[in-house]
């Protein structure tokens, strides 16, 4: 079993999508585990994000992962690192296919709807950025 961290962001909590997205997780067969809903602080997004701390879009990218609140969720199955990376989509709304959720709700970066962790080791340490050392 493998767990893997979401944040539905607040372009999408905003849009009124956090019902549709997290039914798309659960429809597939993962369960959640821990959800939560707050508002990233600025400095929290400067760790979250610090490997996109020298590319030209991070100003932006704090501003839109700050802006309002957000819907945090463990999530866990077989595989689900991989499985919530191909139902969210690619990076880039542009390239995310129909019927994955950025290419259902999403036009442009940074407002691609939600993050998901992208290897064990990154799950585990949002996990517990995000939830607790504990979670
Ligand atoms: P996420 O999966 O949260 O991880 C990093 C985020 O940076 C990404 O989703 C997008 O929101 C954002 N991002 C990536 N590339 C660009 C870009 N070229 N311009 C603006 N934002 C971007």
């Amino acid at each position: 079993m493998e767990r893997t961290f979401i944040i539905v962001k607040p372009e999408a909590v905003k849009r009124g999508l956090v019902g549709e997205i997290l039914k798309r997780f659960e429809q597939k067969g993962l369960q959640i585990k821990r959800l939560q809903m707050s508002t990233i602080s600025e400095d929290t997004a400067k760790v979250h994000y610090g490997h996109h701390a020298d590319k030209p879009f991070f100003p932006d990218l704090l501003a839109a992962i700050t802006a309002g609140p957000v819907v945090m969720a463990v999530l866990e199955g077989p595989n689900a690192i991989g499985h919530v990376r191909n139902l969210i989509g690619a990076t880039n709304p542009l390239e995310a296919k129909p019927g994955s959720i950025r290419g259902d709700f999403a036009v442009a970066n940074p407002y691609n709807m939600v993050h998901a962790s992208d290897s064990p080791e990154t799950a585990a340490a949002e996990i517990a950025r995000f939830f607790g050392p504990d979670a």
